[in-house]
């Protein structure tokens, strides 16, 4: 199949996977409204062509904490991705270092933080949730330190989890769930060759290590119904503030109160997010809440964003709209599931080489020159 976008990436996994697994990426919560609104309100955002302005030097390079950055992306935690190709959360590290950016793994992978971080140079950064079993927490905290990974993602916008309708439907969850998989698996051959039998085992590697036995992913809807903490509020997190000694990037802001909070907690950064639309449907765009936040907060910590990022466009935008560097979420998720390592590799390769047009013919050549400027005021 001839890729050369995400949209691309996207119909080769949707080809590739068992369904079970491309609408647990691909969809979002109730009707799906704040996903879809992610990626229209991003590219309803015009920009302002310019011309003749030397566009011949690009550089897309950053620092973010004193670390360089090939360009200001990251690939974000997502739960499971080691099911969406062959220990994928290894093959994605790799390509991610490759590229010079940074990979964050989920707390809920199939491989495990030193599985990871033992196949690349660099550290890793790693996702944390609220959850009940602080145990479980200090546990993943003190072996992220352990492997050397001195940035954390903390995501609080999960103390529930949000309905997926999508999931019911396509046995992820509900009623012959199981049975349904299997089916999905034998009819999808070369996920279930690639994957399903030489990608084992296929449990949650993180929880696991700390139960000391292997959780499935039969257990992982449970697991995870179970253990969101509801109780959660900003005066709970202070031992975490103490007990982590490395960056904290708080994960699942959306509205400029909350971005203050996170200052005054001593976060190191923010990711503006609303999960990609999978929590609460109805809750504003990235792009719509991220101008407000920079407002806000701007300056006084890093701001990541994402949701609807599927183009280097996309991370122009939201750029021009105040962020300092966006994650990928879905579209490394559909690039690793049709390729793998090179999958990944070359989506990442896609966006650099749409960063670089957009950045041209926008006429600015450098990361820090990105700015409101850039959007047509409508
Ligand atoms: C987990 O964070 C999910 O969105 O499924």
């Amino acid at each position: 199949m001839l890729i050369s976008s995400t949209t691309d990436f996207r119909e080769a996994a949707r080809r590739r996977l068992p369904p079970f697994l491309f609408h647990y990426a691909d969809g979002g919560a109730y009707a799906e409204q704040t996903l879809r609104r992610n990626v229209s309100d991003l590219a309803d955002l015009a920009l302002r062509q310019r011309v003749l302005k030397n566009v011949a030097e690009c550089d897309l390079s950053t620092t973010l904490f004193g670390q360089e950055m090939a360009m200001p992306v990251a690939i974000a935690p997502v739960g499971l991705a080691g099911m969406y190709a062959r220990r994928g959360e290894v093959q994605a590290a790799r390509a991610a270092e490759a590229a010079g950016i940074p990979f964050t793994l989920s707390t809920v992978s199939v491989c495990s933080i030193e599985e990871v971080q033992n196949a690349v140079k660099k550290p890793i950064w790693f996702q944390l949730y609220v959850l009940k079993d602080r145990g479980f927490m200090r546990n993943a905290l003190e072996r992220a330190w352990a492997a050397g990974i001195t940035t954390l993602v903390f995501t609080v916008d999960m103390p529930v989890p949000g309905a997926r309708y999508r999931d019911l439907h396509s046995g992820m969850s509900g009623p012959a769930g199981p049975a349904r998989r299997i089916l999905q698996a034998i009819t999808h051959p070369r996920w279930a060759f690639d994957v399903g039998l030489m990608g084992r085992p296929h449990d949650l590697g993180n929880v696991s290590a700390y139960l000391g036995k292997p959780t499935k992913l039969e257990d992982y809807i449970a697991w995870l119904g179970e253990n969101f903490d509801p109780a959660i509020a900003w005066a709970d997190l202070h031992w975490l503030r103490d007990f982590w000694k490395g960056k904290i990037i708080i994960k699942g802001i959306l509205d400029p109160e909350d971005a203050r909070e996170a200052v005054a907690f001593g976060a190191d950064g923010i990711v503006v997010s609303n999960h990609g639309g999978r929590q609460l449907d109805g809750v504003r765009s990235t792009a719509r809440a991220l101008p407000r936040i920079v407002e806000a907060v701007g300056g006084e910590l890093k701001i990541f964003a994402d949701g609807g990022v599927r183009s280097g466009l996309d991370v122009v935008r939201m750029l021009a709209l105040g962020a300092d560097a966006v994650l990928l979420g879905r579209a490394y998720i559909y690039a690793m599931a049709y390729g793998g390592e090179a999958g990944v590799a070359k989506l990442l390769e896609i966006i650099a080489k749409e960063m670089r047009v957009a950045m041209a013919l926008t006429g600015v050549t450098k990361i820090s020159d990105i700015s409101g400027g850039i959007l047509e005021r409508r």
